[in-house]
């Protein structure tokens, strides 16, 4: 059964390792998982995996998702075709926190080729515990959304 709290991740090949790394990292804080792939290093197409995490998150106000490939940039271009789905592509921290205080982004874009393990599990840790200040970014967000 599926847990409306977990949080939906993804990767290509080129990110499978820290997906690997982070979903251990969530769920030894006892954060639930709910993993779309990539299952190994075997090749597999980016878009394939971000629509799938983007089009689950999307589905649900208060998802969070995070999506890992060799840079970030073809997850977060993928995901971000999906309606309602604020996908933040950030490789150090001031881009994560700010993602979340200033653009409520749902989900988390990192790049596996890109950043080492310890910095991926801080930026995981901040974007995770970062609220949404609302106020006048909400009014932006509201234009994102009328586009
Ligand atoms: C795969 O080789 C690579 O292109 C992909 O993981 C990603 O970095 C695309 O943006």
């Amino acid at each position: 059964m599926e847990n409306p709290e977990a949080i939906i991740i993804g990767s290509d090949h080129a990110g499978y390792a820290l997906k690997e790394f982070i979903k251990a990292y969530l769920t030894g804080l006892g954060l639930a998982v709910e993993d779309c792939g990539a299952m190994s290093e075997a090749s597999i197409d980016y878009p394939d995996i971000g629509l799938k995490v983007a089009q689950k998150v999307a589905a649900d106000a208060g998802r969070r998702g995070i999506l890992i490939c060799g840079t970030g940039i073809g997850m977060s271009i993928a995901a971000n075709r999906v309606k309602n789905v604020r996908a933040a592509l950030c490789n150090e921290l001031f881009s994560a926190a700010l993602s979340r205080r200033h653009n409520d982004a749902n989900i988390l874009a990192m790049g596996g080729r890109v950043i080492g393990t310890e910095l991926a599990k801080e930026i995981v840790r901040v974007w995770l515990n970062t609220p949404f200040e609302g106020g006048r970014h909400q009014r932006r967000i509201d234009k994102l959304d009328r586009i």
